[in-house]
């Protein structure tokens, strides 16, 4: 049984895979009580849990959802919010390492969305004392599937044995949920053209991570995929930074759209999900996005939960517990 008494300290949220099983069923449980708390406001056995920390937030790239979730995230829980200028810090300005040895000096967490997932790695090596979050790199999402899961949770209880099927490109979020579902005890299918498959590092280490005979199994057709699961997923067929793919994306993807043809598919009931912005008339038609089946609001609106628990666990494990 998992133990969610004791607080595992952690640096950093880079990947997923900085969690393991048990650290991230405490975050879902830790982001469920921050959930259910908030309507105490300043009352909330968290409210001052970050007071006199400093947060700050580096976003190299858009962002509506996380960057919202993170500076409320932080207020709410008593600490102070830093805005930075990608420019300054991720530029050519100065090397990153400097960057993140300054940083050190005065603030506690930096929230980072950027572009290579190294130079994200590279930024939390330089400094041992700053805790880095990802918050997107052209490689991962793993603050996204922690509400993801906090969501599936909410709808279905237990999450062992259900079954996700991942329709379209085998990105950063597809990459994070695969790790996910492995520490999860969840399967996970994931159907992608050719050229557009999960990484095989991500089979591999989503493989030897897996617990509780958690299956990923990759399909090139959706349709083989969806059959008979609890859940699809689905997210953009151009991601950020890829904007002069997108012709021929379009074209790759055109199969792997989430119809209602394809929905029927999968068990009834099943729910439909995606980390957001939406494309209406590609990843997913206007009718499958505004279904009773959809919960992609409530997914976003659980950012907000999960993100608070990721900075108790990180920056505040006492108050974790
Ligand atoms: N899903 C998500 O990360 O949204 P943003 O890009 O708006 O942050
Ligand atoms: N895969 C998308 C996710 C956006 C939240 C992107 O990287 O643009």
């Amino acid at each position: 049984m998992t133990n969610v008494t004791s607080v595992t300290p952690r640096k950093d949220f880079l990947s997923v895979l900085d969690f393991d099983a048990a650290d991230l069923e405490r975050c879902l449980e830790l982001a469920a009580r921050v959930k259910a708390d908030r309507v105490l406001g300043p009352q909330a056995p968290t409210a001052a849990a970050l007071s006199g920390r400093y947060v700050a937030m580096l976003f190299e790239k858009s962002s509506l959802r996380t960057r919202t979730t993170f500076e409320i995230a932080v207020r709410e829980l008593g600490g102070s919010v830093i805005g930075l200028q990608p420019e300054a810090a991720l530029g050519q300005r100065e090397p990153v390492a400097d960057v993140a040895r300054n940083l050190e000096r005065w603030i506690d967490a930096v929230v980072i969305r950027t572009f290579s997932h190294q130079v994200l790695e590279q930024f939390a090596a330089s400094a041992c004392r700053l805790h880095v979050i990802n918050a997107l790199t052209d490689a991962e999402h793993p603050c996204q599937v922690v509400a993801d899961f906090l969501t599936l949770r909410e709808h279905w209880g237990a999450l062992r044995g259900r079954t996700i099927a991942y329709v379209g490109d085998g990105n950063n979020v597809a990459t994070s949920l695969a790790h996910a579902s492995a520490l999860l005890g969840v399967n996970l299918h994931v159907a992608s053209p050719d050229g557009y498959r999960l990484p095989d590092t991500v089979l591999q280490q989503s493989t030897h991570a897996a617990v509780h005979g958690a299956r990923l199994r990759l399909f090139t057709e959706a349709a083989d995929a969806v059959a008979g699961v609890d859940a699809v997923y689905t997210d953009t067929w151009t991601s950020m930074g890829k904007e002069a793919e997108a012709e021929v994306r379009r074209h790759a993807f055109a199969g792997y759209q989430v119809n209602e043809d394809l929905m029927s598919l999968a068990k009834p009931g099943a729910l439909f999900m995606h980390c957001l912005p939406a494309h209406r008339g590609e990843e997913v038609t206007s009718d499958v996005f505004e279904s009773p089946a959809s919960i992609v609001f409530d997914q976003a609106e659980n950012r907000l939960h999960g993100q608070k628990a990721l900075l108790l666990m990180l920056l505040a494990p006492r108050a974790a517990t």
